[in-house]
């Protein structure tokens, strides 16, 4: 279960993607990377966060707290851009926070070693979610006090975005060619990750993000179709 905190600030939008993840204050005390509902694709970017984070924890690789963060679009009347007030307008509710990790640098292949096993772990962690966003561009990796930290999976499990066309996602071939850890992950690795581990990162989501799902009669169907997709893949 993610815990639930309230957003008490909009701090400042982060113009990296094309999505506008925002920097939060919440009720906790805690500053938050948000991620909104209302924003381009929308809750499935919010799932494919929660299912890979629990995954990649699952293996041992480190990634930021997520919270679910209930944001009030108030909190956006005073923001100049209009883009940021939109945004906010269109994703009152709940929405996904990213622990904040301050002073984090990007990872630099060029200025950061990594332990072998760790990248190999990373490589095959992003091969099982089918990331294609871990590039030399833009890798999505922060190092924070010495350590590697594993950021921005929305665009992975694809297969959701067309549940109908999903059967082929789960022998799809992983391209690692222009994945950023391709010269270090050296290691021969085989992570265990048990189905009872991949149910309860699906068990993360929570039911509103998956109600309504066309073809489905229910959150726990759409859990079922996460967990079979994900275990075929690993099965192979
Ligand atoms: N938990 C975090 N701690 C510190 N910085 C972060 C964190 N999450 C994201 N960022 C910064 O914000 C940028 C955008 O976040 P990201 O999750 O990659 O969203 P997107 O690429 O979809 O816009 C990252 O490249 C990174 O610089
Ligand atoms: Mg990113």
């Amino acid at each position: 279960m993610l815990r639930t905190v309230t957003a008490t600030r909009y701090v400042t939008p982060l113009r990296e993607g094309g999505s506008l993840p925002g920097l939060m204050e919440a009720d906790d005390l805690g500053t938050y990377v948000v991620k909104y509902v209302g924003a381009g694709q929308g809750r499935k970017t919010l799932i494919a966060e929660i299912v890979c984070a629990g995954l990649a924890r699952a293996i041992g690789l480190r990634v930021p707290e997520l919270v679910l963060v209930d944001v009030d679009p108030e909190l956006g009347r005073s923001e100049p851009d209009e883009e940021v007030q939109d945004l906010l307008k269109a994703s009152g509710g709940l929405n996904l926070g990213t622990d904040f990790l301050p002073g984090s640098l990007g990872f630099d292949p060029l200025a950061h070693q990594l332990d072998p096993v760790e990248a190999s772990t990373v490589v095959w962690f992003d091969a099982l979610v089918g990331n294609v966003d871990r590039s030399w561009r833009n890798p999505n990796l922060l190092m924070w006090h010495r350590q590697l930290w594993l950021i921005d999976h929305g665009a992975c499990l694809t297969f959701h975005h067309a549940w109908a066309r999903a059967d082929g996602w789960a022998s799809k071939p992983y391209d690692d060619a222009h994945h950023v850890l391709r010269e270090m992950a050296t290691a021969a690795v085989q992570p265990q990750l048990t189905t009872a581990q991949v149910e309860a990162a699906v068990a993360d989501v929570p039911d509103l993000w998956l109600e309504g799902e066309d073809g489905f009669d229910s959150p726990a169907a759409v859990r079922a179709a996460y967990l079979d997709q994900i275990t075929r893949r690993l099965a192979r």
